[in-house]
């Protein structure tokens, strides 16, 4: 199994949307993906599995912070260090244009994800009631210091 992680592209849309389709309950459209594409401050990249798109993540930088809105695997694929991949490049980009610290929410529940930060140096720095519709849920924030 040969993993490619790249910097996605337009070309990349659909794909990107199909993902958030299948791992999100409020996934963002390809309309959304589309709009953030054509701001500098995003950067998204995809994994590549044998050339099939099958995972992602975007981070947004401002000021000196990037802040990552999603990073999400298809569930086939899970397991096999992807999602752990693409944090690695988005923590790469970060370190290299500057910024002092990575920020991220997520879902109180998703205790895969939060594994997964915390593996790369994230630590919980508060807690967002109710931030999270379909279902409702609180909001973990987590940072991690460059
Ligand atoms: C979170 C997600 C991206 C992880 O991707 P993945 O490719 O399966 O994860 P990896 O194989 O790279 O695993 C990296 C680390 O994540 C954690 N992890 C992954 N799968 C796990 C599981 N089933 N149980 C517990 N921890 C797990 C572990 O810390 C793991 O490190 P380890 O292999 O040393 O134990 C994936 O589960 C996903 O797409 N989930 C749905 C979308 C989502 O919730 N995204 C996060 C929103 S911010």
């Amino acid at each position: 199994m040969n993993i490619v992680i790249r910097e996605a592209n337009s070309i990349d849309i659909e794909n990107i949307a199909y993902i958030e389709e299948e791992c999100f309950s409020t996934p963002w459209s390809a309309k959304s993906l589309f709009e953030s594409f054509s701001h500098t401050p995003w950067h998204f990249f995809v994994a590549e599995c044998d050339g099939r798109v099958v995972g992602y993540g975007g981070v947004y930088l401002i000021l000196d912070e990037g802040q990552i809105s999603n990073i999400a695997v298809l569930p086939a694929f899970r397991g096999k260090q992807i999602g752990f991949k693409i944090l690695d490049r988005i923590i790469t980009l970060c370190k290299n244009e500057g910024c002092a610290k990575i920020t991220l929410e997520l879902r109180k529940s998703n205790t895969i994800a939060r594994s997964l930060y915390e593996k790369c140096g994230f630590v919980a720095v508060g807690e967002r009631p109710n931030f999270y519709s379909s279902p409702c849920e609180s909001a973990i924030l987590m940072d991690k210091s460059l």
